[in-house]
């Protein structure tokens, strides 16, 4: 089974519930961050997700069995607990959750469960009236006592038709979790960061405006990642409807001048810019106080003025040892990326192809590449969050090659 020093092991047990077809999602998410993935099957999970499907995208062959003379010979399962640097267990039953919380070993998952001594991650998935069984909530006390990390549930609607508490929390926000716990390295820990993201609005009057199609969710992961690996994050966001990542600051802007000024204010002492945003490159040359009349003929006569550029600003100025802009482009991506690269004086720039369906643009996953003076990286599709983690690795590379900042020259005392 290989597997390098960097990559992280991860046995993944599925148990026997509707929300085991979720987990061939998970082993997608969790292979993103390039953990090596052994599944591990009830015998009830088996009626929902096929070990066929599952091998395809974990690339290593699902167990189940404590009595598979085959598999025990290549790996026993007292080494495969031992292999595991943590066990995730999604979904979760209320059956399963009772025979660990109990310390039952009666199939081949319980068993690893009891003989490994890697972290576990438990995601509950059942009817909410059994969540709230004052059994359950024993056994689910019981496991946090000994240890474990429970993963939601989530509440919601549920595939039996109940409304509330048990359903399996989404397999990105699974892998994150656990990437959090056992793999983000504190790669940017002591640094400031800063990030822009989603669009500007450039209002022509109360009620219209210049903006584009930015949702904001590649600058958001931007900034979780930033901050799981350890970094102070600020993030400033343009007008979107997303939730500010944990741990992360965020400061409301919805104009380019807004965002401009709310950068250049905390630009100095920070470590690394994102420039994450889609700032709107003009906006109208006049405001109207009052909403413009269709018939006042001002469509086609509409002058724009250009703004400034946030990110080339912060290059000239701010002396960060990074800046790290972005380019969204619809031909030949990677001579405009790298035209804007030495014309803005970045550092490194990311470029997305948005021309191209399902990434780029408010869609939740995107295909990069990242350019930079040593070189270039590509990252092929995938959820924009791991997109982020990996951005996130690469950064603090960059980072670490740049020389130390010179010492301070003592003042020289004066002779008296
Ligand atoms: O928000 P999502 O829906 O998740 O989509 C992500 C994204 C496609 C918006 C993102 O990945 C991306 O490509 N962001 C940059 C978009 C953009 O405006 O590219 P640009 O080529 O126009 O600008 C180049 C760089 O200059 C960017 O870093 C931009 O933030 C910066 N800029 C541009 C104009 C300006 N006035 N000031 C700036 O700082």
């Amino acid at each position: 089974m290989p597997s390098d020093n960097t990559s992280k092991r991860i046995l993944l047990g599925i148990g026997g519930g509707i929300a085991a077809y979720k987990s061939i999602e998970l082993v997608r998410h969790l292979r993103f961050l390039e953990a090596e993935i052994v599944p591990v099957l009830t015998r009830n999970a088996a009626r929902f997700v096929t070990a066929t499907a599952l091998q395809a995208v974990a690339g290593n062959p699902p167990r189940s069995d404590l009595w598979d003379a085959a598999a025990e010979a290549g790996m026993g399962h007292i080494e495969l607990a031992r292999w595991a640097d943590a066990v995730v267990i999604a979904p979760a039953t209320a059956n399963l959750i009772a025979r660990l919380a109990n310390g039952i070993a009666d199939d081949l998952l319980t068993t690893l469960c009891l003989a490994t001594q890697a972290p576990r991650f438990i995601a509950p998935a059942m009817n909410t009236k059994m969540w709230e069984h004052p059994a359950t909530r024993r056994n689910v006390a019981r496991l946090s006592a000994d240890g474990a990390t429970l993963l939601g549930p989530a509440d919601g609607e549920q595939a039996c038709g109940e409304f509330g508490p048990g359903r399996m929390v989404e397999p990105a926000d699974i892998a994150t979790a656990v990437w959090r716990a056992i793999a983000a390295p504190a790669v940017l820990a002591g640094t400031k960061v800063l990030v822009t993201a989603g669009p500007t609005r450039e209002f022509l009057d109360p009620v219209r405006f210049i903006s584009n199609r930015s949702s904001g969710r590649q600058g958001f992961a931007l900034a979780e990642a930033a901050q799981a690996a350890g970094a102070d994050v600020t993030l400033i966001a343009g007008p979107v409807q997303l939730p500010t990542p944990a741990g992360v600051e965020r400061v409301d802007v919805v104009s380019a001048e807004e965002m401009r000024q709310a950068v250049l204010a905390r630009a100095r002492g920070a470590d690394v810019l994102f420039a994450v945003a889609a700032v709107a490159d003009y906006r109208p040359a006049q405001f109207h106080e009052r909403k413009l009349k269709k018939d006042e003929s001002w469509a086609t006569r509409l002058a724009l003025r250009e703004n400034p550029d946030i990110v080339a600003a912060v290059a000239a100025t701010c002396e960060l040892p990074l800046v790290v802009g972005f380019a969204a482009e619809t031909h030949d991506a990677l001579a405009n990326a790298r035209k804007k690269l030495n014309a803005k004086n970045l550092d490194a720039i990311v470029v997305n192809d948005v021309a191209v369906p399902g990434i780029g643009f408010d869609s939740a996953d995107n295909a990069v590449t990242m350019l930079h003076a040593s070189g270039e990286t590509v990252l092929p599709k995938m959820p924009k969050r791991a997109i982020a983690q990996r951005l996130i690795t690469e950064v603090a590379a960059l980072l670490a090659q740049r020389p130390a900042p010179a010492p301070a020259v003592p003042p020289v005392a004066a002779k008296g």
